[in-house]
């Protein structure tokens, strides 16, 4: 952290937007390259060469490049030919491509509460929604710190045909055990939205990790041909095969998409300090000002992909907002529990309760965290949230 913070030519400090990007590497030679070598479609060499990343990154037996997380979720929700019989489980308290995906193939929806340690699904409350009609189950690890993978396996014993799928939009280069996030379940999802710890704009990833899966996930993605085939000499023509839709992600964002991963270690250093510094600065006040921070749980390796905090209630959340913006911080908050919302209910396969979800909502504040945030920012970011979160704690 070695950039200093930004005044603006009246000598006002700037204030502190939630995320930036930034150019780390090669980003704007490769897109270049991209487009003077002409294929800007999707599979051309940069696509290559980012796949090949996060396949030695995560061990994936295929990597598929998406324009998105969402899309890279629907891909997998269209490989399981899901019917109005079946149900897939997904957290509560998850962004909603991860319940939509599957709703918009048809399946019902059985939304699983998450347990308070990761904010990961709360494994008994799966164990008491597993049935028959259960297809899949979708598993998020928060903010890039592993869901108690060890508890969903055990809840998932006694069901092996159920597909876990890992949405694993924050986890990249995280770990569990020592095993990469996104090498645990039959499938998984990365995303590279702009908010994310590599970028594209918009683009996302599906990791295969059963080699059988390949042949039909790679027709599939590729509008229901076997066009990859044909490029790959196997065919000599290729042909409309089964179900699909356009997947694949512009080589020219998998060029801008490259440069970010060969980035990597130096991005995850960045932002592993931004992370320990936020840490050292809030640590000491929490007990006594009543909040609470993340805690890595010590088999788990997180992906820094974001600092949260804990506040007592949603009314203090809310004035510590508040509060903050106008100080010039631009702290966020979510997710809004699926659950409860008019598209949760309505693809529900039947009403479930998700108190912690409920709770969690209301009480999670997320601080500004990109790469190049300062110290002297993270500082700044820290006192905003002290004075706040001491402001309300006064007796009125
Ligand atoms: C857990 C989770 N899944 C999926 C997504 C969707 O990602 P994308 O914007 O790449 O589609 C997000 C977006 O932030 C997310 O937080």
């Amino acid at each position: 952290m070695d950039e200093t913070s930004r005044e603006n030519p009246a000598g006002a400090m700037e204030p502190i937007p939630f995320n930036r990007t930034a150019v780390v590497g090669r980003e704007l030679d490769y897109i270049q390259e991209s487009i003077e070598r002409g294929h800007t479609s999707s599979g051309g060499t940069f696509s290559a060469r980012a796949g090949q990343i996060l396949a030695e990154e995560t061990g994936a037996e295929e990597v598929l490049l998406t324009t998105s997380c969402t899309s890279a979720l629907e891909l997998s929700a269209l490989m399981l030919d899901l019917g109005p019989t079946d149900t897939v489980i997904v957290p509560s308290f998850t962004f909603t491509s991860s319940a939509l995906a599957f709703a918009r193939q048809g399946a019902r929806l059985l939304f699983c509460d998450i347990e308070p340690q990761t904010l990961g699904p709360d494994p008994e409350h799966l164990e008491s929604l597993l049935d028959e009609t259960v297809r899949a189950l979708v598993i998020v690890h928060y903010a890039g710190i592993a869901c108690d993978v060890d508890g969903i396996r055990k809840a998932l014993a006694r069901w092996p045909d159920v597909v876990l799928i890992e949405d694993n939009a924050h986890g990249l280069l995280g770990t569990w055990g020592g095993a990469p996030l996104g090498s645990l379940g039959r499938f998984a999802t990365l995303s590279f939205h702009e908010t994310k710890n590599f970028t594209c704009g918009e683009g996302g990833a599906l990791l295969l990790n059963e080699a059988s899966d390949i042949d039909r996930a790679r027709v599939l993605y590729d509008k229901g041909t076997n066009r990859q085939a044909f490029m790959l000499g196997q065919v000599d023509k290729y042909s409309w095969k089964d179900t699909g839709g356009s997947f694949g992600l512009s080589d020219t964002l998998a060029a801008y998409l490259t440069a970010q991963l060969e980035q990597r270690d130096h991005i995850q250093s960045r932002r592993r300090a931004v992370f320990e510094t936020y840490e050292r600065a809030l640590a000491p006040f929490a007990d006594d000002l009543g909040f609470q921070l993340a805690e890595i749980p010590p088999d788990r390796g997180s992906a820094y992909h974001m600092f949260y905090v804990l506040l007592r209630d949603r009314e203090t959340r809310n004035m510590v907002l508040q509060s903050m913006r106008a100080a010039g911080v631009n702290p966020t908050f979510h997710y809004v529990p699926l659950h409860s919302s008019l598209g949760g209910r309505r693809f529900a396969a039947r009403p479930t309760e998700c108190p912690v979800s409920e709770q969690i909502s209301g009480r999670l504040l997320r601080l500004p965290f990109f790469n190049d945030l300062s110290s002297e920012d993270v500082t700044r970011v820290a006192s905003a949230f002290l004075n706040a979160v001491s402001r309300g704690d006064m007796p009125s």
